[in-house]
């Protein structure tokens, strides 16, 4: 293995509050360590293209307290074939670029782990997503800037579900997993939480959401967009025509969770993870993810982190039932 003069970042898949901090971290690193630095524009299209700019420190200055990403990204459906593979690997071959780090979720990282077992260039992982649904660390850029987003809407939308005792079925992010909607849910005081790693909740719910209609109360229920019984619009729905006299809402957070100025914790994390990040490409260390576990910089092979699953911590389902 070379030594790695010249690097590449890049940030991949779906954005998320927090990737800045983390593309600024790496590049001011790598160049307090001595190397080159090289932003890959739109993921893996930009690589696959050559649309490849250098950074030096004053690009990525006034950045950390931005949310997107300056580098854009994308979602690469040419980087899944080996012909994509070959033109990136040729790109990075003609900017001399002997290591990469991608800041991204587990489509990138799948990317990452092919990447490596074909070509003989190093990739190191940043988790960046706001669903936290990676295997190997406890945190992922972006979801506390997510959860802080979620718990100041549904505030919001407490206000006026209580003043008129309505019924509010809230869904947000976190794709097949259900964090978002476990953790946002406890910090809202969610009525409801329903999420695809717990089954069965609706009879429940049923029970305790007509003992609050007889008590005058609203309830706000959250919905992970990956729940089993249907999207939120779809349970709501049912929920209307089992109890017409409920008053029944649904509101869809959307996009607006996955942007905003990133929260502290997530300017602190992505700066912690950048630098793991080039200290691991400085260290030899060939595809893996840094990540957080008891918030220790950890390292965990690339092709982990995709290939198990992680589950959801099953103790707060109990502290949703105690806390109702
Ligand atoms: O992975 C991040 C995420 O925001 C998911 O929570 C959501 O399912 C998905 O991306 C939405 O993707 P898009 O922005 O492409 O619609």
């Amino acid at each position: 293995m070379d030594t790695i003069k010249r690097i590449g970042v890049l940030t991949s898949g779906g954005d998320a509050p927090g990737m800045n901090a983390a593309i600024r971290a790496v590049t001011r690193t790598a160049i307090h360590h001595g190397m080159e630095v090289y932003g890959i524009k739109r993921g893996y299209q930009g690589m696959i293209e050559g649309d490849i700019v250098k950074l030096d420190s004053l690009a990525v200055s006034g950045i950390l307290q931005k949310g997107g990403t300056i580098l854009k990204t994308a979602r690469c459906a040419e980087f899944r074939t080996p012909e994509g593979r070959k033109k990136a690997y040729d790109q990075l071959k003609k900017f001399n670029i002997n290591g990469v780090i991608v800041i991204g979720g587990d489509g990138s990282f799948t990317g990452a782990t092919l990447m490596s077992r074909e070509y003989d260039i190093p990739f190191i992982g940043i988790p960046g997503t706001i669903d936290n649904d990676l295997y190997g660390t406890e945190y992922t850029i972006g979801y506390d800037t997510a959860l802080n987003t979620i718990v100041s809407a549904v505030d919001k939308i407490r206000d006026t579900a209580s003043s008129l005792n309505r019924v509010f079925f809230v869904e947000v992010m976190g794709k097949e997993a259900g964090f978002v909607a476990l953790h946002s849910g406890i910090a809202c005081g969610a009525e409801g939480i329903l999420i695809p790693e717990v089954k069965g909740q609706l009879d429940k719910l049923r029970v305790y959401l007509v003992q609050r209609s007889k008590e005058f109360k609203s309830s706000i229920i959250l919905v992970a967009e990956g729940e089993d019984e249907g999207r939120a619009i779809d349970i709501a729905a049912r929920f209307q025509k089992e109890f017409p006299d409920f008053d029944i809402r649904t509101t869809i957070l959307g996009h607006i969770q996955r942007g905003g100025s990133p929260s502290a914790v997530d300017r602190v994390n992505a700066s912690r993870l950048g630098v793991a990040a080039v200290e691991a490409l400085l260290d030899d260390q060939q595809s893996i993810m840094v990540g957080i576990m008891q918030n220790e910089i950890v390292h965990v092979p690339i092709n982990k982190t995709v290939k198990l699953h992680k589950d959801i911590d099953r103790d707060l389902m109990k502290i949703v039932d105690m806390l109702q």
